[in-house]
Parts: C-alpha cells; sequence; structure tokens
C-alpha cells in the first residue's frame, strides 16, 4: 500500500484488516531502489558537459531528477532513494561544502540548493504518477557547524532550528571506542572540518520533537520511506518511536558486518529494515581474491541470527563505501555483483553510477556527476540491470510468493553461488560467479525446475530444454553470470523478446567451440556435488 494515496477510511480499512505498518514493509519488499545523491544526479536542464570539484556543489537539483526519471524507470526500478532535504549549512570547510545534504541546519526549511519548494513536490507527484516510491534520507544524530579543530568546539547553537540550546546536545567528546555503545551513541562523530554536534535523542523533548518533525515530514510531501542516517549512533529506544512516529517503512543505517550486532535491531522491534552491510563485506570480498562460499556461509549466519532477512536492503555500491569497480574493473564481475544484488532476498539497492560501472574510490570521489555518462542507456550493466529488474518485476506479479520466501541455495563452491528465488511456476535461477571475463569456458549443470521444462537465460537471451532430472546445462564462459526462467513466463513481458538457441561458449577469438569433453564434465559436476554435501 503507498501510504501517500491513503485515504483515511482506507487506512482505517487496512487497520481493521489487522494490517497497518506491515503493509507498509511488504510494499517496500517488493520495489527495487536506486539511490540517488540529488548534487549529482542531473542538472536543471538535464546538461551534460560540466565538471565540478567533487568537495563541492556541483549543480544537481531536483527538477533535475524530474527530468531524468525516464532513465530510472526504463532500468525497472520502482522505487528511488533520495539524498536529504533539509536545509543545510553555508559554510566552506576543510572537507568541503555541504554538498551531499547531511549537515543539517534547519530540519523546517528544504535546502534551497537543490530547488523550490513547488520543484520537490513536483518531483513526489511525478513518482507516483510512475507508480514508483521515495525514500528520503533524515539526520538525526545531529545538527552541523563549521569547525576549525580547536576543541572543544565553540558551537553557536542559536542558528539551529529547532534544537537552539546546547541542553538538547550531548557534551563533546569525540568517538573513540568503536564497540563502547554508550561512547559511539554519546560521543561526536567525525571532529574533522565539522562538528556533529550530537542530539541528546535519549532525552523526552528531544526524541518528542525528532518524532513530531518527521511525521510533518512525511505528511507535508507524501513521503513513502527513510533510511535513517547513522541509526546505530542513536540510543536504541529512540528508533522505534520515530519510525513509529513516521508512520512509514525504514532502512536504519547500522554498519556492521557481524551478524549478531545487526540483527538485534530486527529482533528487538528496533528498526523495520536495514542496508544489508552482512553480506556486503563478504560479497564484496569474493571478488577481490575471497570467496563465494564465504558468501553463502555468511547467507546461513544472517538467516539463523536475524529474523527476516527479506527485508534487508541489497547493495555492493552507496554513497559511503569505494565503488566496486575501485578495486577491480573487471566488467564480467561488476554483472556478477548486480545479478547477486537484484535477485538476492530483500530490497535490491543500487547506487547511481553502478550501472555506468563508475570506478571512484571513498568520498568523495565515490560521488561522481552522473552525467558524466551522458545517462547512456547502452551500457551494459544498464542493460543487464533492465532486464533483471524487468525478470525480478515480473516473477513478483506472477506469484507473490516470491517476496515472502527466501532463496534455496541450489549449489556452492568457491567460485560458483546458485539460487533458486520464487515457487515453481516463476522461479528464477541464477548462478554468479567470480571468474573474471577472463573466465574459462566449461559446462556445468544447475537444478531448480522439473523435467522438460522450456526455459530462457534472460542474460544471453538463449533458450535451452531442462533434462528428465529439471536441470539446465549451463554454458560457461568469460565469467558471465546465468540466469534462467521458465519461458512461459516471459509472455506478455519484453524481456528476450528475441531469442536463439543455447550452446557452448565459443572462445573470445572465434578459434572454435571449447566444450569440456565428457569425462571431464562428469569430473566436475561430481566435485561440486561433493561441496554441495559437504
Ligand atoms: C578524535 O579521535 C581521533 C582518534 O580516534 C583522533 O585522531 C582525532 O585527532 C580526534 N579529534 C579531535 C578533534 O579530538
Ligand atoms: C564507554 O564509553 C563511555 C563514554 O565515553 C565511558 O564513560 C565508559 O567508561 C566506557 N565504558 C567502558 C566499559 O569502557
Ligand atoms: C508541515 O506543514 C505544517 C503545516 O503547514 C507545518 O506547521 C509544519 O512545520 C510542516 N512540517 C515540516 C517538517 O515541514
Ligand atoms: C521480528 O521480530 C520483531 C520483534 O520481536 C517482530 O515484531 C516481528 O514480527 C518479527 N518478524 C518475523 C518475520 O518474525
Ligand atoms: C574467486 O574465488 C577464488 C577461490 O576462492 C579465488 O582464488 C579468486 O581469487 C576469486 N576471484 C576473484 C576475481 O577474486
Ligand atoms: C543437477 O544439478 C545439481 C545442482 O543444482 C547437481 O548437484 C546434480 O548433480 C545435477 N543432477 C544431474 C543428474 O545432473
Amino acid at each position: 500500500m503507498r501510504t501517500s494515496f491513503f485515504s483515511v477510511a482506507a487506512a482505517a480499512a487496512l487497520a481493521f484488516a489487522g494490517l497497518g505498518s506491515a503493509a507498509d514493509a511488504d510494499e517496500w519488499k517488493s520495489r527495487s531502489i536506486y539511490q540517488v545523491m540529488i548534487d549529482r544526479y542531473a542538472h536543471d536542464d538535464g546538461s551534460t558537459d560540466t565538471t565540478c570539484e567533487m568537495h563541492l556543489f556541483c549543480g544537481g537539483t531536483w527538477k533535475g531528477l524530474k527530468n531524468k526519471l525516464d532513465y530510472i524507470q526504463d532500468m525497472g526500478f520502482t522505487a528511488v532513494q533520495i539524498s536529504p532535504i533539509v536545509k543545510n549549512m553555508n559554510d566552506h570547510t576543510a572537507v568541503g561544502d555541504a554538498y551531499h545534504g547531511y549537515w543539517s541546519v534547519d530540519n523546517y526549511a528544504l535546502n534551497d540548493k537543490f530547488g523550490t519548494e513547488q520543484d520537490f513536490k513536483d518531483l513526489v507527484a511525478e513518482l507516483h504518477k510512475r507508480d514508483m516510491l521515495l525514500m528520503v534520507d533524515v539526520v538525526v544524530n545531529n545538527m552541523v557547524q563549521a569547525f576549525d579543530n580547536v576543541v572543544p568546539p565553540k558551537i553557536d547553537f542559536s542558528k539551529f532550528n529547532p534544537f537552539n540550546d546546547e541542553k538538547y546536545f550531548h557534551p563533546y567528546c569525540n568517538v573513540t571506542q568503536w564497540e563502547n555503545s554508550t561512547d559511539y551513541q554519546n560521543c561526536w562523530l567525525y571532529p574533522y572540518g565539522v562538528a556533529l554536534a550530537d542530539l541528546a535523542t535519549e532525552t523526552k523533548p528531544v526524541a518528542d520533537e525528532l518524532s513530531k518533525w518527521v511525521k510533518g515530514l512525511v505528511a507535508n510531501y507524501s513521503i513513502d520511506g527513510l533510511r535513517i542516517d547513522a541509526a546505530k549512533h542513536v540510543n536504541d529506544a529512540f528508533l522505534p518511536q520515530f519510525v513509529e512516529a513516521s508512520g512509514v517503512f525504514a532502512f536504519g543505517e547500522v554498519l556492521t558486518g557481524v551478524p549478531k550486532d545487526m540483527c538485534r535491531y530486527q529482533t528487538l522491534g528496533l528498526l523495520p529494515g536495514m542496508p544489508n552491510y552482512l553480506e556486503y563485506y563478504p560479497l564484496n570480498k569474493a571478488f577481490n581474491g575471497g570467496s563465494l562460499a564465504d558468501v553463502a556461509k555468511l547467507r546461513n549466519d544472517a538467516a539463523s541470527t536475524c529474523n527476516d532477512t527479506l527485508v534487508l536492503g541489497s547493495f555492493i555500491e552507496n554513497h559511503d563505501m569505494p565503488r566496486f569497480a575501485n578495486q577491480n574493473d573487471d566488467l564480467a564481475l561488476a554483472k556478477n555483483a548486480m545479478t547477486y544484488i537484484l535477485l538476492n532476498d530483500g530490497i535490491p539497492t543500487v547506487y547511481q553510477g553502478q550501472e555506468q560501472h563508475f570506478k571512484g574510490n571513498g568520498t568523495p570521489f565515490n560521488r561522481e556527476p552522473l552525467w558524466t555518462s551522458k545517462y547512456d542507456k547502452t551500457a551494459p550493466l544498464y542493460t543487464l540491470t533492465a532486464t533483471l529488474n524487468k525478470a525480478r518485476n515480473n516473477a513478483i506479479k506472477l506469484s507473490p510468493e516470491y517476496l515472502s520466501k527466501t532463496s534455496e541455495t541450489l549449489w556452492v563452491d568457491v567460485n560458483h553461488l546458485c539460487l533458486k528465488k520464487g515457487p515453481a511456476g516463476s522461479q528464477i535461477v541464477f548462478c554468479i560467479n567470480n571468474k573474471s571475463s577472463k573466465g574459462d569456458s566449461y559446462e556445468s549443470t544447475v537444478g531448480g525446475f522439473k523435467p522438460n521444462e522450456k526455459i530462457v537465460e534472460v542474460v544471453g537471451c538463449k533458450t535451452s530444454t531442462t533434462n528428465s532430472f529439471g536441470n539446465v546445462t549451463m554454458y560457461m564462459g568469460n565469467g558471465e553470470p546465468k540466469v534462467y526462467v521458465l519461458a512461459s513466463s516471459l509472455t506478455g513481458t519484453d524481456i528476450c523478446p528475441q531469442t536463439t538457441e543455447d550452446a557452448p561458449v565459443k572462445k573470445k577469438n572465434g578459434a572454435g567451440v571449447l566444450g569440456v569433453t565428457g569425462s571431464v564434465l562428469l569430473t566436475a559436476v561430481i566435485g561440486w556435488a561433493a561441496v554441495f554435501l559437504a
């Protein structure tokens, strides 16, 4: 249910049906999110020829985003997450300007660097017209002022709205103990160039004011969901109160790779969802000298520690981490990572520029203006994303069970991970690998279907038929991912309008078909089966 479209009667009817806020989480589970940093997405006029300094404003706006929604929607995304919208400080600091929107000074004014209030409302209206949801990033941990590194910082609290008095803040201390929650929740984060004056969210006046504020923000602008920045750095009890007041679904940023540290936010009912930092680390590593078996292991750990992995946000890039291609720019690896993100359990979240294979390092270099790509819709990761989002959207349409059950692991070894997502009839069977574009050509096999079914591999648009055991022969090569669906499930879609019969991958130089001999294949299958059973 889209909250913004609720009439009072519809909301009451839903509450009566016993759904309420659960419907919000369920609606978000069906979505696929494209993450936008407003200053870096598009100019008002859509121009693509301007350059800019990465630590200063680059000129992207809400109107720019509104005018370029086709680019996002044509990739199959059904929701957009945007950087914070409230007024920030204007100071220039040693670490740059507030182009990213995270340096709030006035929660009750929109950020005029990104346009007028009407521009923002027009953006939201256009998203909703397209049946797309809007998630807005909000900052609750702190208010911000420039800082000359003289400790303790001298803050002019009168500049903040509404928290215009020292009494709303924790006394200054610098976070130093990252394992001590009192320290990382009550001390001030990141005291370099800016002072992040730390709000005392455990006090009633601060908690009540932030709850009142977010309720108004969501209602005034028809916001459908929130990302809560630095959620780990505010006290636990604040979070559920704040989320409840907002009335919408929220991802809270909990930056940890340790299942028990993240999952407690779910099992204690503190947050409805979190970006999936648990899988982020092993997934990243699997493509950088690690193993896909470690991803499978983490999946099991998370499944047994969290109570609902379906509501985590699957990602491999965001505005805080170095780009995937910064470490290894091999395109086949990026395709496998993208395939996993889009078809994994949970809510896919793709950060702008990932589809253009951007390569920036840590902040601010991971915030490249998207216009430098000229919004190229023929880029290989763009077209892959479009295909896989469409396949996912189609599977959800065919059976809501796609969203309510976690995927089944069909096969895993250090180089491969094959999962089956969704019930028979609308299942997606996919295999990622970490062999890179230099990967060898070989045949392998994966299950997940019934005997003698017609299937389509949608990345290459290849058709084949499952064997008498319901297995698919995979013709692997060049490290490409494989994604199989039933041919019958594609009726009425524009996925793979033209297909060819699947066949062994030819060597890149065209020197001939590189298959494997029967005995090599058999050995391979037995080897994999052993890993599978271990
Ligand atoms: C904050 O602590 C870090 C060590 O964790 C130290 O490097 C930095 O200088 C401190 N900054 C201030 C302003 O105290
Ligand atoms: C945790 O941090 C707080 C605040 O900095 C400090 O008072 C407390 O002693 C620390 N606890 C431990 C166990 O070190
Ligand atoms: C929402 O609108 C109301 C009525 O105009 C206003 O009083 C309130 O401050 C607004 N809230 C926010 C967060 O903009
Ligand atoms: C997860 O735990 C929370 C808090 O106990 C509970 O409200 C929620 O229903 C649980 N979800 C699932 C899928 O078990
Ligand atoms: C893929 O996994 C293997 C086995 O763990 C590892 O040796 C290899 O370096 C990985 N490939 C990449 C590109 O990281
Ligand atoms: C079918 O594929 C699975 C992997 O999903 C494999 O373990 C099994 O050996 C295959 N069976 C046959 C008969 O090919």
